[in-house]
């Protein structure tokens, strides 16, 4: 038996969520949803599916659809995946998962009351460098992790649309790009509760709309002013005494960068840019580099695995992961580096 898939939204994620469930026999895709009615046509022919509506909630009360993609920007993912868990369907919601904490504790509460499963779209931690790292870090070769550094910069990479108005994307980099890089640093640190956040953010420079010559992702909606931070810097403590810090940019006079990594009492890894785990033998420092496909995020890999992953959690075949609480947890930490930024003091993060 398949799992048969509604996807909401479909503008450029969706197509990456639409091609891997076409592409895994544990998926039928049978109807597609967006606001945008002539874009839903023209993605239920690109990907043969059968229902195309312009209303989230005819695709919802549709009894041929099981689970759905959760595709909107991301003020709206809230209000849609509490509407889709309680028509009894499961949920892959991108990130993040939600904007508010009371939001993400409502998405908590409908797990709970629905029994239906949620995961978060936290794609990097299905990619192949960081199921690696994983594996090494279960098995206890980075012993207690105590410190992460998570850092994704673009120069001039505000994909504009909603991506800059906060009263649809909640936020700026922070919310867009940091979402990733804390969730795989917090993840391979063990998930440990997050107490206090200290955070600065800085917008001097705006989308810079005006750079040429130079590609980027680019939201798939009509420009809108743009109201987001250009730059997040923040650090966050930990239950169990570690800290992460995190920096990442839309637009920062400087150069692109990404760099994820853990550090142990026993050894230590980059997981960004590529896969290095690095650890003492015999009073000698060692880099130890995995031989495997991609050292560095397999965007394709990545995704395929995510959605194979939610494919068998409604299957009933594995529990959940990245799940509810998990996006409650990020939305605690997202929300105190806000505030912090705000008041100019560390946030305790309480709950
Ligand atoms: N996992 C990743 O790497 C990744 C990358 C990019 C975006 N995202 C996330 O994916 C989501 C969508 O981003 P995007 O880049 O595809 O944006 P997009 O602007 O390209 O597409 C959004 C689509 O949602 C539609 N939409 C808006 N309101 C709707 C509603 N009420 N009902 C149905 N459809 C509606 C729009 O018409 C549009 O087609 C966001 O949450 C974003 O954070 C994730």
């Amino acid at each position: 038996m398949t799992t048969r898939i509604g996807v909401i939204g479909l503008g450029a994620i969706a197509v990456e969520h639409l091609g891997a469930y076409q592409k895994n026999p544990l998926a039928d895709l049978v109807a597609v949803c967006d606001v945008d009615v002539e874009r839903a046509k023209a993605r239920a022919e690109q990907f043969a599916v059968p229902k195309v509506t312009g209303d989230v909630a005819e695709l919802l009360s549709d009894p041929d659809v099981d689970a759905v993609s959760v595709c909107v920007p991301n003020t709206l993912h809230a209000p849609i995946a509490e509407a889709a868990l309680r028509a009894g369907k499961d949920v892959l919601v991108e990130k993040p998962m939600t904007v508010t904490v009371a939001e993400a504790e409502r998405l908590v509460r409908a797990v709970e009351e629905t029994g239906k499963a949620l995961q978060v779209g936290y794609v990097r931690r299905f990619a192949p460098n960081a199921l690696v790292a994983k594996r090494f870090l279960d098995a206890g070769e980075f012993g207690d992790v105590y410190a992460a550094r998570a850092t994704l910069l673009r120069a001039a990479g505000n994909p504009g649309g909603w991506f800059g108005d906060v009263e649809l994307s909640g936020g700026g980099p922070l919310i867009d790009l940091g979402v990733h890089i804390i969730d795989l640093c917090w993840y391979l640190m063990g998930m440990p509760k997050a107490v206090s956040a200290s955070g600065a953010t800085f917008s001097p420079l705006g989308a810079r709309d005006n750079i040429q010559n130079l590609s980027r992702y680019r939201a798939q909606s009509a420009a809108r002013p743009n109201t987001v931070e250009d730059y997040a810097t923040a650090q966050i403590r930990f239950e169990n005494g570690a800290v992460l810090n995190v920096d990442t940019s839309f637009s920062l006079h400087g150069r692109n960068e990404i760099g994820v990594r853990i550090h142990g009492d026993k050894g230590g890894a980059e997981i960004e840019p590529e896969l290095l785990m690095v650890t003492e033998r015999h009073d000698t420092l060692l880099h130890v580099q995995p031989q495997i496909d991609s050292l560095g995020f397999d965007f394709k890999v990545g995704f395929a695995n995510q959605i194979d992953h939610f494919l068998r959690i409604c299957r009933g075949e594995i529990p959940a992961d990245a799940t509810a609480e998990q996006g409650l947890e990020m939305a605690r930490i997202l929300t105190a580096i806000y505030e912090s930024a705000e008041r100019g003091a560390e946030v305790a993060i309480t709950r």
